[in-house]
């Protein structure tokens, strides 16, 4: 039976005898080896950490599980969150368990079909703003702060501490802290999480990488991004919220901040898929597509651990697979014959 973050972590969150025992089994995602991956960014192992396994495909799920559950403490019935598609999916999903009522609300046009149907499937009320990410979560923190209904985007400092445990896991799992972490970076919540997880654990911490999508890069140029665009939906954000503590672990791990190009991005996203086996999302394939790039530009990483955090499932988004694929073709008649030779 899986246990769930509250559970496995309770040490280290912020629990008291009053949180609900809140789960959907989220957490103990896997490390798996990518190892043409590793021969060609020339480190000694590069691990997938595959968080598109959490029940709702996605790493949301590890800070919205504490998020609903203090929400719930504090005695909220309904709760609002701003999303490109995946926070919308988890906060629909541990809503719904909790008996919380849910708003979501999403840019117009830009929301994977998968991320959709999760919120709708579950019970959420859905908002589509004519704006982007960045103008749906400025509103939401408005109408959270005028009115007191829950705000479950990573503005809220309870997303970061359930999502500080894929840290945990990470050394856990390798028996250290790996050399190198690399993340995509959308609105900076999971890379300040990541580096208060190591840095909770000890001294030795890893260096950390963000990747961002060329359309949508403010950490890389240092200034806001009005009209962010990438086919990494995921990653189309501005104006990050955590700005700030992204810097910092930026900075006091000695990492970068870089950007990719959706064809970067694509081809990462190809060859994770076809060569390890694992479907990730587009904007999950961003830190594989850094990692690639900088050991083009002559990066050593030589004798290296490095994980790279995939943060949603393919599944999310079934028409960015089916365009970045070769045509399939016209159904054949129901023959053996005819079968036989479109096999060959
Ligand atoms: N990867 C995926 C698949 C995401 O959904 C997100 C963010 C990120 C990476 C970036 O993480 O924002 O903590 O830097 N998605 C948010 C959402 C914005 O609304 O689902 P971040």
């Amino acid at each position: 039976m899986k246990r769930g973050v509250l559970a496995r972590w309770a040490a280290h969150l912020p629990l008291t005898p009053r949180t609900p025992h809140l789960t959907l089994g989220e957490g103990d995602t896997p490390l798996i080896a990518a190892p043409t991956l590793a021969r060609d960014i020339g480190c000694a192992e590069l691990w997938l950490k595959f968080e598109g396994q959490n029940p709702t495909g996605s790493f949301k799920d590890r800070g919205m599980v504490v998020a609903v559950a203090k929400a719930v403490e504090a005695g909220a019935h309904s709760a609002v969150c701003a999303s490109t598609g995946n926070t919308s999916a988890s906060a629909a999903a541990y809503c719904a368990a909790a008996g919380v009522r849910c708003n979501v609300v999403v840019p117009e046009g830009k929301v994977a079909l998968g991320k959709l149907a999760q919120a709708v499937a579950h019970g959420a009320r859905i908002v589509v703003l004519r704006g982007n990410f960045d103008a749906a979560l400025s509103r939401v923190r408005e109408i959270a702060q005028r009115t007191g209904i829950a705000l479950l985007n990573s503005v809220n400092p309870h997303r970061i501490e359930g999502q500080k445990t894929a840290a945990f896991e990470i050394a856990e799992a390798l028996g250290e802290v790996p050399h190198t972490v690399a993340l995509p970076v959308g609105n900076a919540g999971n890379i300040s999480a990541y580096w208060r997880g190591f840095c909770e654990l000890g001294p030795r911490r890893p260096v950390m990488l963000g990747f961002q999508a060329t359309g949508a890069a403010p950490l890389v140029s240092g200034a806001p991004i009005a009209e962010p665009e990438t086919i990494a939906t995921a990653i189309r954000i501005g104006n990050p919220a955590s700005w700030k503590t992204a810097v910092e672990a930026q900075r006091d791990s000695g990492g970068l901040f870089a950007a990719v190009t959706d064809a970067e991005i694509l081809a990462a996203y190809r060859r994770l898929s076809s060569e390890a086996g694992v479907f990730c999302e587009p904007a999950s394939a961003a830190p594989v597509a850094g990692l690639l790039r900088l050991a083009q530009e002559k990066r050593s990483f030589a004798g290296q651990t490095i994980v790279a955090v995939l943060t949603g499932h393919g599944l999310k988004d079934p028409q960015s697979a089916i365009d970045a694929a070769a045509e399939i073709g016209p159904a054949i008649a129901d023959d053996i014959g005819t079968l036989e030779a479109a096999l060959q």
